[in-house]
């Protein structure tokens, strides 16, 4: 058992907290919305291709580096995780570096690993690299039950004995051979375990029904930079060609997608035009097509796009679903952007089983939601009011930010340590927005 990895991570996060006073648990966040009519915001990297590519490194025995990485809780635990099982991280201005030499540890802590739900991402990595992992149960948002079943029988296709036993999950991958692997589900996290073990394993391995979100595209990208050959990332067919000897690389993170479109939808609900730098258009096509229906006109130029409203949205009929349908890391706020459209709104969630908590808290700003099941029914209103709520998972908080902007007067977020799990500099980001934003102590 590694130990002492929890005090090193209280220390890493009060670091981290002097360095970026953004970060900390025990301030609320007052948005005084509907203030300022335009802004313009510079999106950060990947949150979820960051936590996949950290552990990734571990696949090479020598250093990696990796650019545009967002200084964000989530990541914070990831790098604390790597530092655990012996490998030196050091972390500059969204540049982290990852020296993973000799033998590694194989057994993740407990205590960092319940903070994340991709912390078993390190048993893809460690069983690739030593032919062992035990990782424990992961944390993580609570919007339902996320089983794992995909991802220990993709190892165990792989020719790993997998167990869990006491919390942890055990893999014992001695001997991996290549195989053909139907995911029944295109699980993001199981694609993305079975990617990196395969990258050890001898011969072929084929993924059917993979993930195609563009995280996992940055993962097959990232491998084949280091020598890896992965072929057909992005559609629903993945081929690994193991056993390629990895090198050391260096590698840039794509722009959060998601980040992206929080900040559109929170820009649009405070009533004006909104301008994000630094995205990846074709990954946002659902929403954008989304908002377009709603009576968004858009503009993109290159790395930017621009977005502005009159008026109220129009309502809209939407489902989440895999990539490239819309994402479900943006319906919360999606929900929240349509509190004030001229009509009836139903979102429908098809990823999560539980995915409306914020709903309760979106009503006290004066919202008309109903849910029943899996789908809300938006009765559009004419306008929101500010009140005190609180954040009880990551997507929630961005969508409380999002009906904060939309509201008259002033709304105060607590539970704002789940925001920062995923977005940085957030207040910062928001006041670029021309939402006006204060911290309570
Ligand atoms: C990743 C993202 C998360 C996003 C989600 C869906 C990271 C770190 N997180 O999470 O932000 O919300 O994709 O886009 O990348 N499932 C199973 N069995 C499994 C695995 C998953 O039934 O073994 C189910 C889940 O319960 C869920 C669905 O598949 O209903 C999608 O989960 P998955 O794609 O695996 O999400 P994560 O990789 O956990």
């Amino acid at each position: 058992m590694v130990t002492g990895a929890e005090d090193r991570f209280v220390m890493a996060m009060e670091r981290c907290t002097r360095e970026n006073p953004a970060l900390t648990a025990t301030r609320r966040l007052l948005i005084r919305g509907r203030v300022r009519r335009d802004g313009r915001v510079r999106i950060s990297g990947a949150k979820n291709s960051a936590v996949a590519l950290l552990p990734a490194c571990l696949l090479v025995d020598g250093e990696c580096v990796l650019q545009n990485v967002p200084a964000i809780a989530d990541v914070l635990v990831q790098r604390e995780i790597l530092s655990a099982v012996g490998a030196e991280v050091i972390a500059d201005d969204g540049e982290v570096r990852v020296r993973a030499a000799g033998r590694l540890q194989t057994e993740v802590p407990y205590t960092l690993a319940k903070r994340l739900r991709g912390s078993v991402l390190l048993l893809g990595a460690l069983a690739a690299r030593h032919g062992h992992a035990r990782v424990p149960l992961p944390g993580g948002c609570a919007i339902g039950s996320r089983p794992l079943d995909l991802h220990l029988k993709g190892l165990r296709e792989l020719g790993a004995r997998v167990e869990i036993e006491h919390g942890y999950i055990q893999a014992e991958a001695g001997r991996l051979l290549g195989t053909e692997i139907y995911l029944d589900f295109p699980s993001v996290g199981a694609t993305e375990n079975v990617m990196m073990a395969a990258t050890a394993a001898r011969g072929i391995t084929v993924i059917y029904n993979a993930a195609k979100e563009p995280e996992v595209v940055d993962l097959a990208n990232f491998l084949n930079a280091m020598g890896g050959k992965v072929v057909g990332a992005g559609t629903d067919t993945i081929k690994i060609e193991g056993g390629h000897p990895l090198r050391p690389v260096e590698y840039s993170i794509i722009p959060d997608r998601i980040e992206a479109g929080t900040y559109l939808l929170a820009g649009l609900a405070g009533g004006g035009s909104v301008t994000v730098e630094n995205v990846i258009p074709t990954h946002l096509e659902a929403l954008l097509a989304k908002l377009e229906e709603a009576g968004v006109e858009l503009a993109d130029a290159g790395d930017a796009i621009t977005a502005r409203l009159a008026g109220r949205p129009r309502p809209l009929q939407v489902k989440t679903l895999p990539y490239p349908g819309f994402p479900t890391d943006l319906q919360p706020q999606l929900t929240a952007f349509l509190l004030r459209a001229e009509g009836t709104s139903v979102v429908s969630e098809r990823i999560f089983e539980d995915r409306f908590g914020h709903v309760g808290e979106l009503k006290r700003l004066g919202a008309r939601v109903e849910t029943d099941g899996r789908t809300a029914i938006i009765e559009g209103v004419e306008s929101l009011t500010g009140a005190p709520v609180t954040a009880t998972d990551l997507r929630m908080g961005a969508a409380l930010m999002v009906a904060g902007a939309a509201a008259r007067g002033e709304t105060v977020i607590d539970g704002v340590e789940h925001i920062e799990r995923g977005y940085e500099r957030f207040d910062e980001k928001l006041r670029q927005l021309g939402v006006a934003v204060e911290w309570l102590e």
